[in-house]
């Protein structure tokens, strides 16, 4: 049992922590008040190799482990979640997905251009009547012999409207449930898809998201990912590993928040003394420092898991269930320690805590990683 960092993962922590100070910090306000996707950070996060941290060298991406996907993702959420949201869903839900999964043809054409920020990618999951019951897609793809049509609308796609390559989940044989169900890649550009309008978020405000509609899309054979009817399993796959993505942004969220009320509380005085000096404001500290170290070591442990070759389908679900509950919890703490202020754009918690909300509900939420969590022990 070692809990320490080694030299490479504490040197990977400080770029990151660097370049959230130096590049993200500096207009997060404006870009959350104006909803405003930082494409020109983007383009930098791409150049650090962050956008595809985890995927093979030969295929473009930067080779790192989990562990340092979780350090770069809790230093770029503390500042800004809304660009960790599109290093996250670049990396698990799209990267890791084609280069498990994907044949060789694919990982050519998309990866080696995803991986470096060249392209930045979408999942294409949720529905109007299809979000946490993910089994029940309404859209569908037709085999047509070298191609399939695909019809349908697809809801709050992260990055919907600046990605150029989609992952898309449809039903291909109803009768057959979640076993008639394939996921495809599909191009921006190709006729029939539709990007609806941003949609206007609480928060997360600088991330892009959109409805998409499929009129009759002719997607060509070969983009299909893997056999036919694997494409459910291929989506919970692919979501464990974003549930790790999605639970080191909350981690970085309440670890943001913990430190701005940390540095304030030492600032502000009242009753003649700093704030940190009274009890109500120490305990709260003591325990959202708590609470954010246990947060950490299961979002640790299941990269860990990830890493190691063992199964994370239930340890990313408990780190995402209990980070994201963490981040909600003190990151209202937070602004509350800070007071007035708190309540004010200019010192930032009370973005964090808008921001937190999403973590509880995005790539499944809580109650479903209950879900997972419950099937797990039980079969067990
Ligand atoms: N690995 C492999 N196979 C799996 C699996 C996994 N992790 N989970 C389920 N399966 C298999 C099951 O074994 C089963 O196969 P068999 O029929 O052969 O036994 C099949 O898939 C169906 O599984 P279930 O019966 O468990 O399916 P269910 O209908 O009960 O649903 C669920 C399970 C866990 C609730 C699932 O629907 C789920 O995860 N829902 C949440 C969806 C979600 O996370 N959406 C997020 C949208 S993406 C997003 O937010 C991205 C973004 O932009 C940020």
């Amino acid at each position: 049992m070692d809990f320490s960092l080694s030299e490479e993962h504490l040197m990977i922590r400080d770029a990151a922590r660097d370049f959230a100070q130096t590049e993200l910090l500096p207009g997060v306000i404006e870009r959350d008040e104006k909803q405003h996707f930082p494409k020109e950070l983007v383009k930098k996060i791409g150049d650090l190799g962050f956008l595809g941290i985890m995927v093979d060298p030969k295929y473009g991406g930067s080779g790192m482990d989990a562990i340092s996907y979780v350090l770069i993702m809790e230093e770029l959420s503390k500042i800004d979640a809304s660009a960790s949201v599109i290093v996250s869903v670049n990396n698990s839900l799209v990267c890791y997905g084609l280069e498990a999964y994907g044949s060789e043809e694919q990982k050519e054409k998309y990866l080696t251009k995803l991986a470096t920020g060249e392209f930045i990618g979408a999942f294409c999951l949720s529905e109007p009547e299809a979000g946490s019951d993910a089994t029940s897609q309404r859209t569908t793809a037709i085999d047509k012999g070298d191609h399939y049509v695909l019809n349908g609308t697809k809801n709050w796609i992260t990055n919907g409207g600046r990605a150029d390559v989609y992952i898309v989940i449809a039903q291909t044989d109803r009768d057959k449930g979640s076993h008639g169900i394939n996921a495809f890649i599909v191009e921006k550009g190709m006729e029939g898809f539709h990007v609806g309008p941003k949609e206007d978020k609480l928060g997360i405000r600088g991330s892009d998201t959109h409805t998409l509609q499929f009129n009759d899309v002719k997607v060509p054979k070969s983009n299909r990912i893997g056999p036919n009817g694997s494409g459910f399993r291929f989506a919970m796959k692919t979501l464990s590993g974003g549930r790790i993505g999605i639970a080191s942004q909350a981690l970085g969220i309440a670890s943001g928040a913990y430190e701005l009320a940390l540095k304030y509380s030492k600032e502000r005085k009242a009753f003649g003394t700093e704030i940190c000096n009274h009890q109500a404001i120490a305990f709260k500290l003591a325990d959202m420092y708590t609470d954010i170290e246990a947060a950490r070591m299961l979002v640790m442990k299941a990269a860990w898991d990830k890493d190691n070759g063992n199964n994370y389908d239930k340890s990313s679900a408990m780190a995402k269930l209990y980070a994201s509950t963490v981040a909600m919890k003190h990151t209202v703490e937070a602004v509350q320690i800070h007071g007035g202020n708190g309540f004010v754009k200019e010192y930032h918690v009370e973005r964090l805590m808008r921001d937190a909300k999403i973590t509880q509900i995005y790539e499944g939420t809580s109650e479903i990683q209950k879900i997972v969590i419950s099937r797990s022990l039980i079969r067990e």
